[in-house]
């Protein structure tokens, strides 16, 4: 095991704006809109926010004490805290789950990248409702362009990967964010003057209980997983490249508000946005791709927005692209002699692979399916619906019950004097509460 010289984040800002890297993503832009979209609204978003909360902020800090304790890669981590025992299956399952979600990931990376370009040369204007549809499906359907971007995408993700801890992700991720952030606030702003904000904002912010069905509450949980990078082991690589002096507690806390925040933000443009020209945010999958070029062009500056917008959308999706590329990257470079650079473009080689059939899943293989799903649908619920969930179980089970309790104690180094409280109901959640939640998500993703 290689494990002198692993790197470190180099400051504390470059550990937030990594970390909210690797969480702000699809998951907030694209995947919350059209779920809160898809299960009433506000609503929905009371019972995201508790969810964050009770199983979100726990969660984070437990791969947080895992990763930082044992300063290794997501499966050497369990082999260090829990010497010859299976813990570290664990890891296994988190490394094979941040592959296979590459496999689709990087394909939707890919069409963010594609409708940037498009938006640029101002091709993204001047159709009908049904056009901009059609087009969505004949380019994801292409038989090579959306592989191009794929790889594109990849080879990217592999070069910040390839420079490292400090050189490479926490680099770009101190460049991207600020970026980000500011794209999100011009275009929040910007939704305030829209014909419907008012609607689109009571839409979202104004709960009405009558509407919400109880899997809300399910679907609610796996969003919360999908979109804090939680349940593989990602977080836990992350902090391994915490320094000493980064308080965990406080970290989990500010990302979980940040990623909260950020997905709050993109209803905010989105919802105005859609309800102004007359649109539905029941779209589904497709809103942001098929729904919003048509409400762009019709605002003023309309190809402006949409350049925006699709840069805001690959720049929260490339980080978390990193991110995933970094675990398993850092699994098979700190068990093997090879470099980094190699390892990364190994797994980029192989992640490529599985994009073609994920992609091939809107074209020729569109009708071929398992279980009623196309290969891309199936990444998606084998990694969302199963592994994280499962992975979530049994990290929590893993510290909750197993960890020596000092070892949570030193990492939390909370010095209120109240601490040991704290860590007392810290612990109890862990062993209860959130394997049980997670245990309900499970049944019904199964059974449903
Ligand atoms: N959290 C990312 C998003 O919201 C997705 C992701 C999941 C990234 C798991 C890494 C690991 O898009």
């Amino acid at each position: 095991m290689k494990t002198e010289n692993r790197g470190n984040f180099s400051s504390k800002i470059g550990v937030i704006l990594a970390t909210v890297g690797t969480a702000v993503g699809l998951g907030n832009v694209w995947r919350f809109p059209y779920i809160v979209g898809e299960n009433g609204g506000g609503a929905f978003l009371v019972i995201y926010i508790l969810s964050l909360l009770l199983l979100g902020i726990p969660g984070v800090i437990a791969e947080f004490i895992v990763g930082r304790h044992s300063h290794a890669n997501a499966v050497d981590s369990f082999k260090k805290l829990a010497p010859k025992t299976k813990w570290h299956w664990i890891g296994y399952s988190g490394v094979l789950a941040g592959f296979l979600i590459m496999g689709y990931y990087a394909v939707v990376v890919g069409w963010t990248l594609e409708y940037l370009t498009q938006a640029i040369l101002g091709n993204l204007s001047g159709m009908s409702v049904e056009q901009y549809g059609q087009v969505f499906d004949q380019f994801a359907g292409h038989p090579y362009w959306p592989l191009v971007w794929m790889v594109i995408v990849m080879l990217i993700s592999t070069f910040v990967v390839a420079r490292g801890v400090s050189g490479g992700i926490e680099k770009i991720s101190n460049v991207l964010m600020p970026v980000f952030f500011l794209i999100i606030l011009v275009m929040v702003a910007n939704s305030f003057f829209l014909p419907a904000a008012g609607q689109g904002m009571k839409y979202l912010f104004l709960p009405n209980f009558s509407e919400l069905e109880p899997v809300a509450i399910l679907i609610a949980i796996g969003q919360t997983f999908f979109s804090l990078s939680l349940g593989m082991g990602c977080l836990i690589t992350y902090s391994s490249y915490f320094k000493k002096d980064v308080s965990l507690a406080k970290t989990a806390t500010q990302v979980v508000s940040i990623d909260a925040m950020v997905a709050i933000l993109s209803a905010m443009i989105i919802f105005p946005a859609v309800f102004s020209f007359g649109m539905q945010p029941t779209e589904g999958p497709s809103l942001v791709f098929k729904v919003l070029p048509n409400v762009f062009q019709q605002m003023p500056l309309g190809t402006l927005w949409s350049i925006l917008f699709y840069a805001l959308l690959f720049i929260a999706a490339i980080t978390s692209l990193i991110s995933l590329l970094e675990v398993v990257t850092a699994y098979i470079y700190e068990n093997t002699s090879l470099t980094r650079r190699k390892a990364a473009f190994i797994v980029t080689g192989m992640v490529s692979v599985l994009g073609v059939f994920a992609s091939m899943s809107f074209g020729l293989l569109q009708d071929v399916t398992l279980f009623g799903k196309t290969f891309f649908d199936l990444l998606d619920f084998v990694t969302a619906s199963i592994l994280l969930p499962v992975g979530g179980f049994f990290i929590s089970i893993f510290v909750g019950w197993f960890l020596d309790k000092r070892i949570i104690a030193t990492e939390l180094r909370i010095k209120h004097p109240k601490a040991h409280l704290f860590i007392k109901g810290y612990i109890y959640m862990l062993r209860f509460f959130v394997p049980a939640c997670i245990f309900a998500v499970f049944l019904y993703s199964l059974l449903g």
